[in-house]
């Protein structure tokens, strides 16, 4: 599969997962991939913990329930009526559950290219996470970013030591099918823009 192939196929999975578990060889080649990217001053201040204890994810599950509940309620009527069919996580149904974590320590105290803008740590993380994201739908693998938790409860329930955060957990396994569509989209939630409206020229004005 080409690049191009790869980015327009991918999407964010949360209802096509099929049960089964991406098998190790298949989820090292993605994490190979991840730990690829490109990383401010070579820091690579990504580290990974793979999830696939069920209590864990069942935990981890309720805790995001309460989290999406708790969205729901600040919305309007008719938003939390278009809110409702949508699914916001897979993490049981696709067994394992990666975090990327991020630890601003790493790479020491002189990072070389962080100094004026510290959010490049972070960013370097991200860029991890599309590399996995792109690699995992080269081999037909679902991935599902879900942000709907308190980090301090998700901290706790994997043992993270204080000066490190996490980024996002990433649910990952076999899928039905990639959907055409993103699901906020198909749901009526929100559509994307054209490309003409986010380029600008010489000034952001132009
Ligand atoms: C930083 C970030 C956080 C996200 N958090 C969630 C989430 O908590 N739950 C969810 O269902 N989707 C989440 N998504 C997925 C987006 O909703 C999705 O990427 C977007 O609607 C576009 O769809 P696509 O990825 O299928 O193209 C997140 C995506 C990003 C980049």
């Amino acid at each position: 599969m080409s690049v191009y192939e790869a980015i327009r196929q991918r999407r964010d999975v949360r209802a096509e997962f099929t049960g089964e578990i991406v098998d190790d060889a298949t989820l090292w080649r993605i994490l190979e991939a991840a730990h690829h990217a490109p990383s401010v001053g070579n820091s690579q201040p990504w580290d990974f913990v793979v999830v696939r204890e069920p209590t864990t994810l069942r935990a981890f599950a309720d805790h995001v329930a309460h989290k999406r509940t708790a969205f729901r309620e600040t919305l309007p009527p008719e938003r939390a009526a278009m809110f409702e069919p949508i699914k916001i996580e897979g993490i049981r149904e696709s067994g394992t559950g990666i975090v990327v974590c991020y630890d601003h320590s790493r790479g020491g105290p002189h990072v070389l290219g962080r100094a004026t803008v510290p959010e490049t740590g972070i960013y370097s993380a991200v860029l991890a996470i599309q590399n996995l994201w792109l690699a995992a739908t080269a081999e037909g693998i679902g991935v599902g970013w879900v942000s709907f938790y308190d980090p301090g409860y998700l901290a706790e329930l994997i043992g993270l030591p204080a000066r490190i955060r996490t980024v996002a957990w990433l649910c990952i396994g076999p899928v039905h099918e990639f959907q055409h569509l993103p699901d906020l989209e198909r749901f009526g939630w929100r559509t994307g823009r054209p490309l003409a409206e986010a380029i600008h020229h010489e000034t952001y004005r132009g």
